[in-house]
């Protein structure tokens, strides 16, 4: 079986959910179920023996020593995290306190647990850490794309925080011996993806009727990757990557955030036209640019293609439909996610026209 943190989230539960389509090993699913955190994610496997999801904090150590003692995984895949840049500008607390304090308990829980394994187990072991592009910083238009030896520069408190606990997996490996592997991927889209990130936000907005928000001159590129690939990509490390090593994890697709803006508006003009026959992309709207905001990610892959046979399986034409259609298709866990604390975030970030700029 394999222990899961984070799996509730966006890319933790289709984590979950494409592994038990694949295979019938358990997985136990630890998640704090923060805002992001959503047991819906998960709702097609209630009643399913092959998973237990477990309400905790990875900070936790009593608790993760107790659920490594009981359950004997083979392996930890680390999602849990703080995730959001717009978050960690207004509040860098919960992202040092998660990312690095927690990602520091759960190393020291995941230790102990490992130390005492019988050397068969001891040597099959594994914690994979899922990371991000995020923690090289950002690219000037004709630099190559991040390796996995470019520079550790990030910009902001999140992949400030991220790049903590990178340097935490990778200390834990090479000071006691921990099986650790790390991989940094560039930005997911698709089901599930909580809708105060770019694509889903577009999504949803412009359904209800609601400006579309481009930050600064919307010409800031990001490298994006169908959330089910960057999962085939974390599989197929877990079964191949060598020890202490990092894989990026990316499909080559470069965009212009106004160029995703336009794509997103087109699909919903074919797949679901507005009412008054006008285009989406009357809703764009340009805001006050995020503070430090980075300019460009780019993510070489070729490490992962040559080493482990690695290649995403979608386009970002097919992935981006795959996407748009999936929230077309589910309309009530849009609407679930947007109650509660989203709201309150939602006027802290967009300020006093905060139910203009998101569906409410
Ligand atoms: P998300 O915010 O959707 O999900 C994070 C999950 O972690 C939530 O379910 C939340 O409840 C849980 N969590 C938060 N704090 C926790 C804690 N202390 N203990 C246990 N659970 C906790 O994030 P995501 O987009 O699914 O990202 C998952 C991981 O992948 C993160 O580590 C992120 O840095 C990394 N990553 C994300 C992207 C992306 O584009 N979204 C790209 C590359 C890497
Ligand atoms: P986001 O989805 O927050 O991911 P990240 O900051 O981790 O890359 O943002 C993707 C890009 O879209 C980023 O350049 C910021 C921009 N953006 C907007 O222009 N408007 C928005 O409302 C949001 C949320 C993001």
């Amino acid at each position: 079986m394999i222990l899961v943190t984070g799996g509730a989230g966006f890319i933790g539960a289709n984590f979950v959910l494409d592994w038990l389509a694949q295979s019938d090993e358990p997985v136990i699913t630890l998640d704090k179920l923060t805002y992001a955190g959503n047991p819906e994610n998960l709702q097609s496997l209630q009643g399913d023996a092959r998973h237990t999801l477990v309400q905790g904090d990875i900070g936790d150590r009593d608790l993760v020593a107790q659920l490594l003692a009981t359950h004997q995984p083979r392996a930890v895949i680390n999602f849990a995290a703080e995730s959001h840049v717009d978050r960690s500008i207004h509040g860098p607390g919960d992202f040092i306190q998660t990312n690095i304090v927690g990602t520091f308990n759960l190393l020291e829980a995941v230790r102990g647990y490992w130390s005492g394994l019988a050397a068969t187990e001891k040597a099959a072991f594994r914690f994979l850490h899922v990371s991000t592009d995020e923690v090289y910083g950002s690219l000037k238009k004709d630099d190559p794309a991040f390796t996995e030896s470019s520079h550790i520069e990030p910009n902001s408190p999140y992949s400030a925080s991220k790049a903590a606990s990178d340097h935490l997996v990778r200390a834990w490996h090479h000071t006691y011996g921990l099986p650790v592997l790390t991989t940094n991927c560039s930005n997911n889209y698709g089901p599930y993806h909580f809708p105060e990130k770019l694509i889903p936000l577009l999504i949803v907005n412009s359904l209800a009727g609601k400006p579309l928000p481009v930050y600064g001159d919307g010409q800031q590129i990001r490298d994006w990757l169908y959330v089910k690939d960057h999962c085939s990509a974390i599989r197929r490390v877990l079964e191949a990557g060598r020890l202490g090593e990092i894989y990026n994890v990316g499909g080559w697709n470069e965009k212009a955030n106004l160029d995703i803006v336009h794509t997103v508006c087109a699909l919903l003009d074919e797949l679901r036209p507005r009412a008054d026959g006008q285009p989406y992309k009357n809703q764009i709207t340009y805001v006050t640019d995020r503070p430090g905001h980075d300019r460009r990610y780019a993510i070489d892959a070729r490490k992962l293609e040559s080493e482990l046979g690695w290649k995403p399986a979608e386009t970002f034409e097919t992935g981006i439909r795959k996407t748009v259609l999936w929230y077309l298709d589910n309309p009530a866990w849009v609407a679930h996610v947007q109650s509660g604390s989203y709201r309150d975030w939602v006027s802290k970030q967009y300020g006093s026209v905060a139910h203009d700029k998101v569906a409410a």
